[in-house]
């Protein structure tokens, strides 16, 4: 239920020049009105994040995407129509009333148009279009629940819209329009490669990571990053070497059950049939609480890089620097 009152609040903060923290079917985010440089220049600085790592802009409306950007091509209306309102940013080239903090001082814009009520209701009743990044420290892990928010920010940010578990519970797919037959994702994400493909018959290209850093600034190999050290297991005689170090590990699986389980402080069955849009829903809440169990190490089976998976593998590569 949308608590009218919260959002009214929030909202007024927003047009003040404040910053507010608020879900999405994504991940939660952290907002401004994205037209107004010094109430973006606080997030940067509550997030402690770099000021060349541009944000996304949120909107509600084809008037308000206008507003931001000097044109849009017919693949990127395509995607528009078959993916907005949903967790797929574009960028495209932009306007002048979005200020260069927001994009650090780069001429394109990531925008995208948020598949969940309250956040579209926060913009509408905010006016303008909200820039806002995931709402966590520089680095960390995205928050996917009210309570995380609370715990990374409480006091420091003038106030939280209280919602619901996220839907996704991963960061959107980034994509750019090279050209009529070309979409590059810069950033996968729950849009997969495999269905903007399908709904626009243009062939999709996956940015690999030594390249991107270019062209999606903020796609730092170490990011989305738990304090305890992830590792990614691909095969038996890693797991192994793990466990002859005598360190403390816990360990998300996709095995049924483990013959050696006294070995692990504690140990996460992912589903058998693995559901890959739960696992993806419930990841970083997973990762959380295994965090602040103080271990050393958090090993994660490695899961097939298909659809949703190639997002997944993506922040638990990031998660591990490698
Ligand atoms: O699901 C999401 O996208 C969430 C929710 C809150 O909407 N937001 C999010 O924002 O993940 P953030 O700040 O954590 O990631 C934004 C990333 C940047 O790090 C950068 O890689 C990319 O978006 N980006 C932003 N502007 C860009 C631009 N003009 N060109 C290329 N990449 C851009
Ligand atoms: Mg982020």
């Amino acid at each position: 239920m949308i608590k009218k009152n919260n959002i009214n609040k929030a909202s007024k903060i927003i047009k003040k020049g404040g910053i507010v923290a608020f879900p999405t079917e994504t991940v939660y985010g952290l907002g401004a009105d994205a037209t107004n440089e010094n109430a973006v220049k606080r997030i940067f600085i509550v997030k402690e994040r770099p000021f060349g790592d541009p944000l996304i802009v949120h909107i509600n409306s084809i008037k308000m995407l206008k507003k931001c950007i000097l044109s849009i091509n017919n693949v990127e209306k395509k995607m528009i129509k078959e993916f907005w309102p949903g967790p797929l940013t574009i960028i495209f080239r932009k306007n002048d009333i979005i200020p260069d903090i927001v994009t650090g001082s780069m001429k394109t814009v990531a925008i995208r148009m948020p598949e969940n009520r309250t956040t579209l209701e926060l913009i509408r009743q905010s006016n303008c279009p909200i820039a806002a990044p995931s709402a966590n420290k520089f680095g960390k892990i995205s928050p996917t629940d009210y309570k995380d928010v609370l715990t990374e920010f409480r006091d420091k940010i003038d106030f939280i819209v209280k919602g619901r578990a996220t839907k996704y519970g991963i960061e959107s797919t980034i994509v750019r329009v090279v050209d009529e037959k070309h979409i590059e994702i810069l950033r996968p994400g729950p849009i997969t490669k495999e269905k903007i493909e399908e709904k626009t018959g243009v062939s999709v290209r996956v940015f690999k990571e030594h390249s991107i850093q270019k062209l999606a600034p903020g796609n730092y190999k170490r990011h989305y990053s738990p304090k305890t050290k992830l590792r990614i297991i691909y095969n038996e005689s890693q797991l192994s070497k793990f466990l002859k170090m005598k360190k403390k590990l816990a360990y998300i699986t996709i095995k049924e059950n483990l013959s050696n389980s006294d070995k692990f402080e504690k140990i996460i069955y992912l589903n058998p049939q693995l559901n890959l849009n739960l696992l993806s829903k419930k990841l970083y809440s997973i990762i959380r609480g295994i965090d602040i169990l103080n271990l050393d190490y958090i090993l994660v089976d490695a899961i097939e890089e298909k659809g949703i998976g190639l997002a997944i593998m993506d922040r638990l590569k990031r998660a591990a620097g490698k």
